[in-house]
């Protein structure tokens, strides 16, 4: 069983997501005997943006890409080669302005690459895999049903944005409120361990 573990917290020991992906890789890791672990720092090494070699070379069959091109589609051709062989995706994802980090966002134009995890005709290629996205924010409030869901565009994007490779099994885990003091980080901690010890025993299968 292959785990494929990524943070996107530029922030090192202080990071709340940093925290908690760590806990749930070991929970699950002690549940899966077998598992391998695979680890990407977006967050210290920012994967390259896409650039014009990138996107001719992507549209371009691999024997007829100029090295340029075979060059620019190095760092997707190894995270798309981890994503797919992965069976659990951990990903640690700080609340950045409503949505992802732009680190992490720049991994997933590197990994949602037309022919290798979607076709033309919109068929995920990716499927049969298990994603665990930790986020974490400042503040809160951003949950179902709660005043800033709306505003949320963190969940939704990731949600949609695994689907559309065909990863559909996401489940989150939120640390909420990481700039509220001692106490709400604690509540929110807690709450986050519930649920890792929930998601390992669901990732039995
Ligand atoms: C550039 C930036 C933008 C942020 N935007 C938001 C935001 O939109 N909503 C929020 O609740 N917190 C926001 N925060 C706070 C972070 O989400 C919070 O510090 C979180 O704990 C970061 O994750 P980490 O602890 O894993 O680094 C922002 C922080 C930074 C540095």
């Amino acid at each position: 069983m292959n785990i494929l573990h990524i943070d996107s917290s530029p922030r090192g020991a202080t990071s709340h997501s940093r925290k908690m992906t760590a806990e749930l890789v070991a929970s699950l890791e002690q549940t899966h005997s077998n598992a391998g672990v695979t680890y990407r720092d977006l967050g210290h090494q920012p994967p390259p943006f896409v650039t014009e070699d990138w996107q001719n070379g992507a549209y371009t069959p691999e024997e007829q890409r100029t090295p340029a091109q075979s060059a620019a589609l190095e760092y997707s051709d190894a995270a798309i080669a981890e994503l797919l062989a992965a069976d659990i995706v951990v990903i640690g994802a700080p609340m950045y302005n409503l949505t992802v980090s732009a680190d992490l966002k720049a991994w997933l134009d590197q990994i949602i690459r037309i022919n290798k995890t979607f076709t033309a005709d919109y068929k995920g290629l990716a499927e049969g895999k298990k994603a665990f996205v930790v986020t974490a924010s400042g503040g809160g409030g951003y949950g179902a049903g709660e005043p800033m869901e709306k505003i949320n565009f963190q969940d939704p994007y990731l949600r949609t944005a695994f689907g559309f490779i065909g990863i559909t099994d996401v489940e989150f885990i939120h640390v909420n409120n990481t700039a509220k003091g001692d106490e709400a980080v604690s509540e929110s901690v807690a709450g986050a361990r519930a649920l890792i010890h929930t998601a390992t025993l669901s990732s039995v299968v």
